[in-house]
C-alpha cells in the first residue's frame, strides 16, 4: 500500500512544529542515572502522556515500583501505555522506546548546552542530549499520531505503545511488569499484538538506512577493594601497607588485553566463529574503516579488515573498563592512599551467551586472580544489571514491511544489521509475547548517542518520521491473518 500522500505533505509542512516539539523534550532533562533528576524522568512521562492523549490515544502511566540507586531509594519512573485501534480487521503492532537519557554536562566537551536543543542552519543539526538517543525516534512515533489525528485520517493498524523511563540505567521494573501483564492474557494491554517494533538505534554509516535484527546483551560488574579504615597519607603508609587501588589495578588488568580479547577463560570460547557465509554478510555491508574514524573521531580501529571491525561489533563479545569510583582525587596532585575504589566494566553478550552463564565465570575468576594477588584487602564483585541478547529472523512480513518502507521513503534498500548496544526488554518482549521484534532506525551512525554533542539530522527527523508512518502503512496492507 503507497502511504498516502497527504500524509508525507503534513510531515514536510509541519517540519518547524515537529522540531519545537521536540525540543520540549530536550529542555527536560530526564537523566535516569541520576537521583537528582529523578523528578525530570517523571515530568518528561507527563510530557509523553499528554502528547499521545492529545491526539487520541488512551493512555495508563504504570507504577513500577521502587529501587535504590547510590544506597538512596527511589520511585521508578512509570512506564508509559498507550492503545488506539480496535480494529479486529487490522494488524496491531507494539510500540516501545525510552524516554530517559544519559547524563549531559557542558563540561564534558559539549560544545552547546545538553538540554537545549540547538539547530545549526548550516548542517541542519539538531544537537542536544536524546535527540537522536531516543526521545526523536520516541517523538517520531508522536508525529506520525499528530498528522492522523490532524487530517482525521484513520491509522492503518491498531497500535499499542509501550514507554520507559529506566533504560538507560538498566530498565529497572520493566520485566516484571511486561511479564505479569502478559499473564493477564485477555485483559492484557499486550493481546492481540502481532509484532514488536522499536526505533532505539542508528544506521551503520551516514547514508544508508538500516533494519536491525540483533542486539548484545550485556552483563554490568563492580569490583569493590577495601582495606585501610580511611584513606592514607602515601608517605606515611606507602610500602606498609596494601593499597586497594594497586590490587584493583592489578585485577583489571587481567580482564582484557589491548586488542580486545577477553582474557576470562571459557567467555570468548563460548561463541563459535562464523563460517565463511557469515563472514561474506559483514564484508557486504555498507560501511568502511573510515565510517568508524568518523564516528570514533580518531583513527584508532583495532584492525584495518572491515569483516573484523564489524564482527567484533556485531557477533562477538567485548568487554570495556569504564572507570574506577573512589580512585579521582582532584586535579592537584594530592598524595593519598584512597581507602576504598570501586572498579566497573561490562561484557556485551552475543548468543549463547546470558548474564546466567557468564556471571559465574567473571565471580570466580575475578576472585581467583585476586587470591593470587595475596593481599589482605578484601573484594566483593557485584553483578549491577544485565541482559540477555537477541537476534531476530529478518524473513519476515514486519521486515519486509520495513524494507519496502525504507525503499518508498529513501529510494534505496536499507542494511540489515546486528547492533552492538544493548535494549534488555527486547528480548523479553520477544520471548513473552512470541512475536517478532523489527529495530527501525531513525537516526545515523555519528549522531553520537551517550557522547558529547549527540544530534540528529534534520532529514533523518522528518525521513525518519515519513519512515515509521510508512512501516505501518506497509504493515496495513498485508492481510491480517
Ligand atoms: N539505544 C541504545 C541501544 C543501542 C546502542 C542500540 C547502540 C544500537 C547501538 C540504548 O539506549 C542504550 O544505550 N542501551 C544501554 C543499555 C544498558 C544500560 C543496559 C547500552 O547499550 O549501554
Ligand atoms: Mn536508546
Ligand atoms: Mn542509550
Amino acid at each position: 500500500m503507497a502511504t498516502p500522500l497527504d500524509f508525507l505533505d503534513f510531515v514536510d509542512t509541519n517540519k518547524d512544529r515537529f522540531i519545537q516539539r521536540l525540543a520540549q523534550a530536550v529542555e527536560i532533562p530526564s537523566v535516569s542515572g541520576d537521583p537528582a533528576h529523578r523528578h525530570d524522568v517523571f515530568r518528561m512521562a507527563s510530557f509523553l502522556e499528554s502528547q499521545l492523549k492529545q491526539y487520541g490515544v488512551e493512555t495508563k502511566l504504570v507504577d513500577l515500583g521502587t529501587h535504590t540507586m547510590e544506597g538512596e531509594s527511589l520511585k521508578l519512573p512509570p512506564a508509559v501505555l498507550g492503545r488506539i485501534g480496535d480494529d479486529k480487521s487490522k494488524k496491531t503492532i507494539l510500540i516501545y522506546g525510552h524516554f530517559d537519557v544519559q547524563p549531559a554536562q557542558l563540561s564534558d566537551g559539549w560544545d552547546f548546552p545538553p538540554f537545549q536543543l540547538t539547530r545549526d542552519e548550516k548542517t541542519g543539526r539538531l544537537y542536544g542530549r536524546g535527540s537522536s538517543d531516543d526521545k526523536g525516534p520516541v517523538l517520531g512515533w508522536v508525529n506520525v499520531l499528530d498528522a492522523h489525528h490532524t487530517l482525521k485520517k484513520p491509522l492503518p493498524v491498531n497500535i499499542r505503545f509501550c514507554f520507559e523511563g529506566m533504560e538507560e540505567t538498566g530498565s529497572e521494573g520493566l520485566d516484571e511488569f511486561i511479564l505479569a501483564e502478559v499473564k493477564k492474557g485477555k485483559d492484557s494491554w499486550f493481546d492481540g499484538v502481532d509484532a514488536v517494533c522499536i526505533s532505539d538505534n542508528y544506521w551503520l554509516n551516514t547514508r544508508t538506512p538500516a533494519l536491525t535484527y540483533g542486539l548484545r546483551g550485556i552483563s554490568y560488574y563492580k569490583v569493590v577493594v577495601s582495606g585501610p579504615a580511611r584513606d592514607l597519607h602515601s608517605g606515611v603508609f606507602g610500602r606498609m601497607v596494601h593499597e586497594p587501588m594497586t590490587d584493583l589495578i592489578a585485577l583489571m588488568s587481567k580482564l582484557v588485553d589491548p586488542k580486545g580479547n577477553i582474557l576470562i577463560p571459557g567467555v570468548d570460547e563460548m561463541v563459535p566463529p562464523p563460517d565463511e557465509e557469515e563472514r561474506k554478510l559483514y564484508r557486504n555491508l555498507d560501511y568502511t574503516l573510515e565510517d568508524v574514524e568518523v564516528s570514533a573521531g580518531a583513527k584508532i580501529t583495532l584492525s584495518d579488515d572491515k569483516a573484523s571491525i564489524l564482527m567484533g561489533r556485531m557477533r562477538s563479545p567485548s568487554l570495556s573498563l569504564h572507570g574506577i569510583e573512589g580512585a579521582f582525587y582532584g586535579a592537584g596532585g594530592k598524595t593519598v592512599i584512597p581507602a576504598k575504589v570501586a572498579g566497573k566494566f561490562s561484557i556485551r553478550l552475543v548468543p549463547p551467551q546470558t548474564p546466567g552463564n557468564v556471571d559465574p565465570l567473571v565471580i570466580k575468576y575475578l576472585q581467583d586472580e585476586f587470591a593470587k594477588l595475596g593481599s589482605k584487602n578484601t573484594i566483593n564483585v557485584e553483578n549491577m544489571h544485565g541482559g540477555k541478547p537477541w537476534v531476530e529472523d529478518y524473513k519476515h512480513w514486519s521486515y519486509e514491511a520495513a524494507h519496502r518502507a525504507t525503499e518508498a521513503v529513501y529510494n534505496q534498500a536499507p542494511d540489515y544489521t546486528r547492533e552492538g548496544g544493548s535494549i534488555p526488554v527486547t528480548l523479553t518482549f520477544a520471548e513473552a509475547l512470541g512475536v517478532n521484534v523489527l529495530l527501525l532506525p531513525m537516526g545515523r551512525g555519528d549522531d553520537g548517542a551517550h557522547s558529547t554533542n549527540e544530534k540528529l539530522d534534520t532529514s533523518n527527523f522528518i525521513q525518519g518520521t515519513k519512515l515509521l508512518g510508512s512501516y505501518l502503512y506497509e504493515v496495513g496492507a498485508g492481510k491480517k491473518a
